[in-house]
């Protein structure tokens, strides 16, 4: 089953779900960047809201808003009773602290999962491993690498593999080309998000039956959208891009939305 179908049938699930809710969740986006690549982003949630017949409210704020002024907003959606869930989209403009305002989110309605003592699962991780089980990949026991080591794709990943039982090593900018093509070769699941354009090649060997996903987000010379991976390597499953992880962290944060709602 391709990601896209994947989606398709789970949305539908969470639609009959939703359905059956007397009050619709109602998330909270709050965008203080003028990038279109969150626009692109925060329009698909909003979609996505609608096609499960949740709520949505975009809260567009200029890239040159008050630390002060964001907090503010935020402790008003906490406070909200009407809001489910709340997320406030990155990157940040440089003047103001992504970890001040990933603490200031109620960690009830922390659905993108940024919060320390959140209990929602970050959405990149979830959507991944939500489609691996679907594809029938056994985690236990797995040789799983994880390629970049950020907050919310890397650290979270690894934690979340690791507690699927999978053998997790995480590679980054520091570790020797030596050992990454060691390690590569003996992964029976790659997980590659650093952000370079094709950084995963034919130099490296695979397992036949490895399983790479592909979380890299970059434009290529003609300014199309490409992984961190170059396409068809020689692998049992590799996930695209476009079409693939993007579709995977929003059908996440779907599910954590509905969550958030159930346990009000
Ligand atoms: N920017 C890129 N990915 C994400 C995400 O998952 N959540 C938020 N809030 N911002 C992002």
């Amino acid at each position: 089953m391709t990601i896209k179908e994947f989606v398709a049938k789970e949305k539908q699930a969470l639609s009959l779900d939703v359905s059956g809710m007397e009050r619709k969740p109602h998330l909270v986006i709050i965008q203080a960047n003028d990038s279109p690549a969150s626009d692109a982003y925060v329009r698909g949630k909003m979609r996505d809201c609608d096609e499960i017949g949740a709520r949505s409210t975009l809260c567009l704020l200029p890239p040159t808003t008050e630390e002060d002024f964001l907090l503010q907003k935020i402790a008003e959606y906490n406070a909200d009773d009407d809001v489910d869930g709340l997320i406030v989209q990155l990157p940040l403009p440089k003047h103001i602290s992504e970890a001040k305002v990933k603490l200031a989110v109620d960690p009830k309605k922390d659905v993108d999962g940024f919060h320390p003592l959140t209990t929602f699962i970050p959405c990149t991780p979830k959507g991944i491993v939500d489609y691996l089980a679907d594809i029938g990949f056994e985690f236990q026991g797995k040789n799983a690498v994880v390629l970049g080591r950020s907050e919310i794709v890397g650290k979270p990943m690894a934690k979340l593999l690791l507690a699927k039982n999978c053998n997790v090593t995480v590679l980054h900018s520091k570790t020797t080309e030596e050992d990454k093509v060691f390690y590569i070769a003996h992964a029976d699941l790659i997980v590659v998000a650093i952000g370079r354009l094709g950084f995963l090649d034919q130099r490296f060997q695979y397992k036949e039956s490895a399983v790479i996903v592909d979380v890299g987000i970059n434009r290529n010379e003609e300014g199309k959208l490409r992984g961190d991976a170059v396409a068809d390597l020689p692998v049992a499953v590799q996930t695209p891009v476009p079409g693939g992880v993007g579709l995977l962290t929003r059908l996440a944060l779907m599910k954590n939305l509905i969550i958030a709602a159930k346990n009000r």
